[in-house]
């Protein structure tokens, strides 16, 4: 039997105008048919090669077999009961597995929840019913989600603040170091410091949250002086410090949790995305007295930890075993750094190449300036799109192009999705 065609791609858009409120943002106006590993195809049956994979959330690919034959094993069995209601082994399993892999020498409990800003959302319940105390201390560039709480945790107003307040108070943002942008080590703990003197006083503060890189914030890597220093202030004051590893977590950075590569642990971190290789599921991983703060029935969910999203969770951890995929993300690192050092010789727009295991990106400035050039950023994006690459930009002044390839990409395409950004970057000069 003849299937109908599908529809094409500006069809769909026109369709999607009508139906879905504009303040859903999309980056390419393109309707996606089927994807596997790095590739997809669209509706109209052209193939793309994926630099983005679905923001953060594909480290193991498009459908890996695995994670989809453990998905399709779940469903056969059972696929809801509320695990507040009745329980279920993957949920404890995957949660034993998360406990192993926080950094730490201390016994630790693990939360499971269904998305990035929930997770947030009850490591900011789980600190302050720890410590009794009310205030958070985020940072500038910080992006923590969208539910009320976690854009009162975001350090950037447009777009995802706009319109939106008032967001709860007792939130603080101190200064990210950000070299680059002339905001040192020191200036950031300063800032930390001018807060606990003007704002609020330290013993009134739950928690310091801090992404290890920040994501939509522009990639900038949290130096580890900076790190030490802000446990060196949590700890005189018996302040929790939360990692926010909603994106760089789930092996992206070359370890499982980047802040393994921390010289100090956190007491809480925050995972999602790549957990479950495009199923939505979060945790919250930490120190077990800290964990165990909240009395029975103050935490849980609906959906959280769903048994679909911990069969997937737990085919994802085989997965990076099977396939070394921590040891992949440290490899296909150097390989897209290299190849970015190489375009940024021949392009003076591109103002720095950096990023942690395979979290690349570059940073784009008006030619022979240190003018964030946003408009050239949007360009080339558009130019890798139209070539076949799919790629996103980020940063405060979006002007950072960023890299979240599959870490199970090959080689052949890491190189190919490379070429087509530097085509893109002579055709747009
Ligand atoms: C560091 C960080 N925290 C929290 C979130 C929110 O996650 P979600 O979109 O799954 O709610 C994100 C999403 O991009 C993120 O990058």
């Amino acid at each position: 039997m003849q299937r109908d065609p599908l529809p094409s791609n500006a069809a769909l858009m026109a369709r999607r105008h009508a139906a879905v409120p504009r303040g859903v943002g999309q980056a390419h106006p393109i309707f996606i048919a089927h994807g596997r590993n790095a590739e997809f195809w669209d509706v109209e049956g052209r193939r793309y090669v994926d630099f983005a994979g679905g923001i953060a959330v594909l480290n193991t690919g498009h459908c890996h077999p695995e994670v989809i034959a453990a998905v399709k094993a779940q469903l056969e069995r059972y696929t809801h009961t509320c695990f507040q209601v009745v329980a279920y082994e993957p949920y404890v399993e995957l949660a034993e597995r998360l406990n192993a892999l926080a950094p730490g020498a201390v016994l630790k409990k693990t939360l499971l929840l269904s998305t990035g800003a929930e997770a947030v959302e009850n490591a900011v319940k789980i600190a302050r019913a720890h410590t009794g105390r009310p205030g958070i201390i985020a940072f500038t560039g910080g992006y923590h989600g969208r539910t009320v709480m976690t854009l009162g945790l975001t350090g950037k107003i447009a777009p995802y603040k706009t319109g939106f307040g008032p967001f709860p108070g007792e939130v603080f943002h101190a200064r990210f170091p950000n070299a680059l942008h002339g905001v040192s080590v020191a200036d950031a703990l300063q800032s930390v410091e001018s807060i606990l003197k003007n704002d609020i006083e330290a013993e009134r503060v739950a928690a310091f949250i801090v992404e290890p890189v920040q994501g939509e914030g522009g990639f900038y890597v949290a130096p580890h002086e900076f790190v030490e220093g802000l446990k060196k202030i949590a700890d005189r004051h018996g302040i929790l410090l939360i990692a926010d590893e909603v994106q760089t977590g789930a092996g992206r950075t070359g370890t499982w949790f980047a802040c393994e590569q921390w010289p100090v642990a956190p007491d809480l971190i925050t995972t999602a995305k790549s957990l479950a290789g495009g199923f939505p599921i979060s945790a919250v991983v930490g120190r077990a007295d800290v964990m165990d703060a909240p009395a029975p029935g103050g935490l849980g969910g609906t959906y959280a930890g769903s048994p679909v999203g911990c069969a997937a969770a737990l085919a994802v951890l085989r997965v990076f075993e099977d396939e070394q995929l921590l040891e992949r993300s440290r490899v296909v690192g150097a390989r897209l750094t290299d190849a970015l050092h190489r375009l940024a010789r021949d392009h003076k727009t591109i103002g720095d190449v950096r990023g942690l295991g395979a979290m690349v990106a570059i940073e784009l400035f008006e030619d022979g300036t240190h003018t964030p050039d946003a408009e050239l950023t949007r360009r080339i994006v558009a130019e890798a799109a139209k070539r076949g690459l799919i790629l996103l930009s980020c940063g405060t002044h979006g002007n950072v192009i960023r890299i979240l390839v599959p870490l199970t990409a090959s080689d052949a395409l890491l190189d190919e999705g490379l070429s087509i950004l530097a085509a893109s970057f002579t055709a747009v000069h």
